[in-house]
């Protein structure tokens, strides 16, 4: 079983291969369900190709036949009574949301979210990543753009340093919010 950081990376590389300059990764914890958006400002899909991710015999990658990054997600979010929903717009972006029971037995563990996050940021620094996870009224967010800011120009953000340093305060701030979930 795969935990949600592993689809999670899964989806957010097909923003990256899509080209986007600027991904959200919003992760909202609400009573019974644990959503997972994805938005980004890539290259986008049409209709048909729309249609057609949720099938895992559907790529456009051609070294491999088989998509499943998607099909995968959908398929684990419907066992736990969650769905998967796409839009798209070419030339504008893909807005993607995947939904799951947060208490559900069949659940996938989230795995470490604060490491993914840091080495999705620090792996992929032409892409301004905004994070955010909220529960209730409360909420925590960080950018690639503001984690620049403060660094400076000069300062090389693919350093594991800073993955690490980004990973401990990802870590402190989602658990004083008491965000952390297993
Ligand atoms: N954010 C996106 N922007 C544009 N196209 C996308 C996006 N996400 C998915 N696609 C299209 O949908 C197809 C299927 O995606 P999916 O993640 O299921 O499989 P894959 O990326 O092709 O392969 P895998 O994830 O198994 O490595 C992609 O090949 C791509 O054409
Ligand atoms: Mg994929």
């Amino acid at each position: 079983m795969k935990d949600l950081t592993m689809h999670i990376v899964d989806i957010v590389q097909n923003s990256v291969r899509a080209e986007a300059e600027n991904v959200v990764l919003a992760i909202e914890i609400g009573e019974e369900m644990l959503s997972i958006k994805i938005i980004d400002d890539g290259c986008g899909m049409d209709a048909e190709t729309l249609e057609k991710v949720t099938d895992p015999f559907y790529t456009s990658r051609t070294t491999r036949k088989v998509g499943l990054g998607i099909p995968l997600m959908k398929q684990n979010a419907e066992l736990t009574g969650g769905e998967v929903k796409i839009a798209s717009i070419v030339g504008e972006g893909t807005e993607f949301e995947a939904t799951f029971g947060l208490t559900h037995w069949d659940r996938p563990p989230m795995g470490n979210l604060p490491e993914t996050v840091a080495m999705t940021m620090t792996g992929n620094p032409s892409v301004n990543l905004m994070f955010s996870c909220s529960k209730g009224e409360a909420s925590f967010a960080v950018s690639t753009a503001e984690v620049k800011e403060i660094l400076g120009d000069d300062v090389n953000i693919s350093q594991p340093k800073i993955t690490s340093f980004l990973k401990d305060m990802i870590a402190e701030n989602l658990k004083e919010l008491e965000m952390i979930i297993d």
